[in-house]
């Protein structure tokens, strides 16, 4: 679970023009459930997802993450125990893919497998055929995939360590709608027992959401249960 009391987090702050990226932000995220993050372009929502996953510091305010017993405060956590954190606990699905151009599908999702390679290996398959890339296309390097097949190589890499928390900045941005939904079903499936934050401009994905939070300006102006 995560809890954010008053976070902000301000861009350029010794310029004239700071960006208020996120505003006083105080709210709870539970510890599983998929939840929709929604908003125009340019209102924070990519800000948030970094605080609450630690790859930004924010200005000011606080960020809890607990897990079971284990309260972990983010003010004044190391950049080590960051890292620890991260590779722990969350798994990432950012806006650009960033997969490693030399590395094939499949040795891309298992590049940072925690486990044997051989269990690795054999949960990457089971991922990638959820979610819909066929044996064919394991071997291929990324230029040789579309950018749809790309974002699913993308999202099962996230999803191998098996993450407590899985961040996705726009996953199904580059997937058709019938490839979107059944892309939807593997991360509300994994919803069940996790906690999985969705920011996404197309909001028809998130019919089965257990939550939306709209974010406008930097602040949460409107948070409703769907369920
Ligand atoms: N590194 C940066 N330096 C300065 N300003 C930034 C930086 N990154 C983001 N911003 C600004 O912070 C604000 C929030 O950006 P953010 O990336 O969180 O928006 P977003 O809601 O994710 O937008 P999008 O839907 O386009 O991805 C914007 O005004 C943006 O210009
Ligand atoms: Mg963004």
């Amino acid at each position: 679970m995560f809890h954010l009391d008053d976070v902000t987090l301000i861009y350029d702050i010794d310029k004239t023009n700071k960006v208020y990226a996120i505003k006083n932000i105080t709210t709870t995220f539970p510890d599983h459930g998929l939840i929709g993050i929604i908003g125009p372009s340019g209102s924070g929502k990519s800000t948030l997802m970094y605080c609450m996953s630690t790859l930004k510091k924010p200005t000011c305010g606080e960020i809890l993450y607990q897990e079971k017993d284990i309260a972990i405060s983010y003010t004044n956590m190391s950049k080590k125990d960051q890292e620890q954190l991260r590779k722990s606990k969350f798994g990432f699905v950012f806006q650009r893919h960033f997969l490693i151009s030399y590395m094939s599908a499949l040795e891309n999702v298992i590049v940072a497998a925690n486990c044997s390679k051989g269990e690795a290996m054999s949960r990457a398959k089971e991922l990638l055929q959820k979610l819909g890339i066929k044996q064919s296309e394991f071997s291929k390097k990324p230029h040789q995939l579309s950018g749809g097949q790309r974002q699913r190589i993308a999202i099962a890499r996230a999803m191998l360590h098996e993450p407590s928390v899985l961040f996705a900045d726009e996953p199904t941005a580059s997937l058709d709608h019938t490839t979107a939904f059944a892309t939807m079903d593997l991360l509300l499936e994994y919803a069940k027992k996790h906690l999985v934050l969705i920011i996404t401009h197309d909001g028809s994905i998130l019919k089965d959401a257990d939550q939306i939070i709209e974010i406008w300006d930097g602040s949460i102006l409107d948070r409703e249960a769907t369920i």
